[in-house]
């Protein structure tokens, strides 16, 4: 039997070694050093929120120390994010939970489950947009908040897409090797679009400028809509 190998197995992995900590702050830009923070999810005080895409969970951690949610999901697919989450925040069960599973597959499972769903750079931005944002507006309790992060443009600087395309980036397996996975970098009203046609209302998009010049650094567009009462 073949497996698909965990293009997820090095990031965050020196970080981990070193920052055991749970973050003091929420932080939505991809330069981590400005933007608002846990105020774009609304009141999360005894309610029900999901993280696709969690990483090592440090977001979620946040939540589920500072903000009082009746529970925190932190959902990755990768085995080797997953093991990291554990390894990590473990501890804070039962107000964090940490799952792996495919976003989407996970989404499916918890109809009308979720108060507030969030994606830092996560499974929204690896997933294609016309599976996960259908399947986030079914989880989502009617009222129920989507907020997330992602790029304005890609790490290279070329613009986003005028269309629902993902493109192959690079990625490493494992063993180190070069290969791709697919990252689905769109434009605002591209967006916009594709969280109607999933039925969702109330949609904003804030854009917040690369605070350095350095390579790799990157303007977030940050999204939130709401599922209807
Ligand atoms: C760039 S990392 C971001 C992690 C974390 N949100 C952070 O800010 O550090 C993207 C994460 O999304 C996860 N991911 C991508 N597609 C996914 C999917 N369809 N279901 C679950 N997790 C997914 C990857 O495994 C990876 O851990």
């Amino acid at each position: 039997m073949t497996t698909t190998p965990d293009l997820w197995h090095h990031y965050g992995r020196a970080r981990a070694e070193r920052d055991r900590g749970v973050p003091g702050a929420f932080r939505w830009t991809w330069g981590q050093d400005d933007g608002p923070g846990a105020e774009v999810l609304g009141e999360l005080r005894g309610r029900v929120v999901g993280d696709l895409g969690a990483g090592a969970a440090r977001q979620a951690a946040h939540l589920a120390v500072h903000h009082e949610p009746a529970r925190v999901v932190a959902v990755d697919a990768s085995p080797a994010q997953y093991e990291m989450a554990t390894g990590l925040f473990a501890r804070l069960a039962p107000r964090l939970r940490i799952t792996r599973s495919d976003a989407v597959r996970h989404l499916e499972a918890e109809r009308s489950t979720y108060d507030v769903l969030y994606s830092v750079f996560g499974a929204v931005d690896f997933t294609d947009p016309r599976e996960l944002l259908p399947a986030a507006a079914t989880a989502l309790r009617p009222g129920g908040r989507l907020a997330f992060a992602t790029l304005a443009h890609y790490l290279n600087s070329a613009p986003a897409q005028p269309e629902v395309v993902a493109a192959d980036i690079p990625a490493k397996t494992p063993e180190g090797e070069e290969t791709t996975m697919r990252r689905w970098v769109l434009q605002e009203q591209v967006w916009v679009k594709a969280l109607d046609a999933a039925g969702f209302t109330g949609i904003t998009v804030d854009t917040f400028p690369a605070t350095s010049d350095g390579p790799g650094s990157a303007a977030t567009l940050l999204v939130t809509a709401e599922r209807p009462r």
